[in-house]
């Protein structure tokens, strides 16, 4: 959601800027802009409504010079997607160009004290009040950028990561973080990067610096990155190594970032497993369950919180942890626990799960659970995001940058990590035996060999897409392990295609849902080998008996199911528990290919954002 880029150096600005805003187009926008210092002292700001392709083109006929510049993509939140309410924004003089991401909660109030002092807006934006507030205070004080943006930034309420040029000052960049993430990257001859996250930054330097709360950072080419406070006290942010590979960040070859992450989880799955699986496969370590084991093992209760598709992940975790621990699970929507006045106590455990470690619902809920004292526990991506810094401690999950919008990879990624982490509090509250326990890991190590097998399925999904491009309604069934696999599954139909799908329970059906089931409603049913395949059965009969057009996810062999359905695709067997890593597979390329035939933009599907920093 929003996307910032910044460089100050020896090169021409405008290519590194327009090809970090093509690296963060998957956390979703729908305007995009660039500021420029050239070469006279000139202060340029392009602006244009949709994709970076459309500012390019904008921008071939203008003057694209200079070393120093900032650039954005923004997602509306305050005024509709178009050129005026792009970012960069002019201060009134002109000599100020600022991008934002977040809101600015009081801006009504900062806006309205401006206007009465003559201020004229171009834009309704929350981010112009920024600007103009100060420049405001800049002139009317006489004073510099650094301390005008200290002195403005203690009357802002409000989310924000922000970055300034200064037409007086085309050397400079000046920008702050407060709830909303901001990388700077430390080049080789002093020249600077910024970034939203580290994307538009790793092509060119590994050495970054993740700001904090609070910070405002001078880059200045060629001297030492100064990091203060709003009260001006120096700020000593540590420099990180960064670990992410230009084929990472690229297509490789696939149509789609969406279908490379989706090819990618044999790998990531054996990535996430790497180093905390023995190579004998009958032991996990996990740092945080060593360091941690008291807290852990002792919690009277766990929380999971996540929004969105980590949310399905933690479904799936609540059933590892509660069989596997005897501990009780609930599982909650990050943005409605944070305002539900929740009963949190002390011997608690938060477990917060989150892709990009930068959601705003998600580290609100943390704050909260920690101001009750809770120990709470992060499962993360994105390396140094907010999340991993706000949380006790954690386990990431290794998968590497997922672009695609429509979360694949890093889902099963939680997932694997929730398995792993289920199995190691088990085995130290000794609720598993050690036979068991045993047995359970190995089978988890040859899951990334059974997502192979289920990757084969490809051709066969991609014949059937075609089938149900035009259906209008799709219902997703499961139960037990695979009832959130039917919840996630409809949750990507609808990401991509825009079909509208539910997940149901299977049973539940016919408590209402079954009231829609006619010829023209593709049903897909998750029904695999386990302890309620029966009961499945049952179910599909009930779609049956009314019409519907069943598609099942089965267990290689079964024969049963393919008598009544009117497709099956057929997955390798596996631990009823370790299931959904395998169903997910066909579920994500149906969605995929679905999208794909209906002509959608797969990995920036409208209205949608990777990385949702506001509430
Ligand atoms: C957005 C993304 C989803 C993601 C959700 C939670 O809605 O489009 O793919 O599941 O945010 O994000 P998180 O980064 O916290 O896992």
């Amino acid at each position: 959601m929003c996307g910032i880029v910044g460089y100050i150096g020896h090169n021409e600005a405008y290519p590194i800027l327009i090809k970090g805003l093509k690296r963060l187009e998957y956390r979703g926008y729908d305007s995009a802009g660039v500021a420029l210092i050239n070469n006279d002292g000139g202060l340029n700001v392009y602006k244009a409504k949709g994709k970076v392709a459309d500012l390019e083109s904008y921008c071939e006929d203008k003057d694209k010079t200079g070393s120093a510049g900032i650039a954005h993509t923004r997602w509306a939140t305050h005024g509709e997607p178009n050129s005026a309410n792009a970012h960069p924004h002019y201060s009134a003089s002109g000599r100020l160009a600022l991008i934002h991401n977040g809101i600015i909660e009081n801006y009504m109030t900062l806006k309205e004290n401006l206007v009465e002092r003559g201020i004229v807006f171009k834009s309704v934006t929350d981010t112009e009040v920024l600007v103009q507030l100060i420049e405001h205070i800049m002139l009317s004080n006489n004073i510099e950028l650094l301390e005008a943006v200290q002195v403005a930034l203690h009357q802002v309420i409000g989310a924000y990561a922000i970055a300034i040029l200064d037409r007086n000052h085309p050397d400079t960049i000046v920008c702050a973080r407060q709830s909303s993430p901001l990388v700077v990257g430390l080049g080789k001859e002093g020249d600077y990067y910024l970034g939203s996250d580290a994307s538009p930054i790793a092509e060119y330097t590994d050495r970054v610096i993740y700001l904090n709360d609070g910070d405002i950072a001078v880059m200045r080419l060629g001297e030492e990155l100064k990091v203060v406070n709003m009260d001006n006290e120096t700020q000593h942010p540590k420099v990180k190594q960064i670990d992410i590979t230009l084929g990472q960040l690229e297509k490789g070859g696939y149509p789609y970032f969406m279908i490379k992450e989706i090819f990618e989880q044999p790998a990531c799955m054996r990535d996430c497993m790497r180093g905390r699986i023995n190579v004998d496969a009958d032991r996990i370590t996990l740092s945080a369950v060593i360091d941690y084991r008291e807290r852990l093992v002792t919690a009277r209760r766990i929380i999971i919180v996540a929004c969105g598709t980590s949310w399905h992940a933690g479904l799936i975790g609540k059933q590892l942890i509660e069989s596997m621990c005897r501990i009780p699970v609930e599982v909650e929507y990050a943005s409605e626990f944070r305002y539900r006045d929740p009963v949190i106590m002390p011997d608690d455990v938060v477990i917060a799960i989150s892709q990009s470690g930068e959601t705003a619902d998600t580290l609100a809920a943390i704050e909260l659970a920690r101001q009750a004292g809770a120990f709470v526990f992060g499962v993360c991506n994105a390396i140094g995001a907010s999340i991993p810094r706000q949380t006790q401690t954690g386990v990431y999950i290794h998968v590497g940058p997922e672009i695609g919008v429509a979360s694949t990879k890093a889902f099963t990624g939680q997932v694997t990590v929730l398995s792993m982490l289920a199995l190691s509090i088990a085995r130290e509250k000794k609720t598993i035996d050690d036979e068991t326990y045993k047995h359970m890991v190995a089978e988890l190590t040859l899951i990334p060999d059974k997502m192979e097998e289920a990757l084969k399925t490809n051709e066969q999904i991609e014949r059937l897409a075609s089938i149900f491009t035009y259906a209008k309604n799709c219902l997703y069934l499961g139960r037990g392990y695979n009832y959130p696999v039917a919840l996630e599954g409809a949750l990507k139909l609808k990401e991509i295609s825009y079909i509208h799908a539910e997940g149901y329970p299977a049973a539940e059906m016919k408590h209402g849902p079954i009231a829609l089931i006619d010829s023209e409603m593709p049903v897909f049913v998750i029904a695999t080998r386990d302890k309620l395949y029966e009961k499945i059965i049952s179910n599909i009969q009930e779609v049956r008996a009314r019409g519907g057009r069943v598609t099942a996810l089965v267990t290689r062999g079964d024969t049963q199911i393919q008598q009544f359905a009117d497709h099956v695709i057929e997955l390798p067997d596996t631990q009823e528990c370790f299931q959904p890593l395998i169903a997910s597979i066909p579920l994500q390329l149906l969605a995929y290919h679905i999208a794909v035939c209906k002509g959608k933009d797969v990995d920036r599907p409208r209205n949608l954002a990777k990385s949702v920093t506001v509430e």
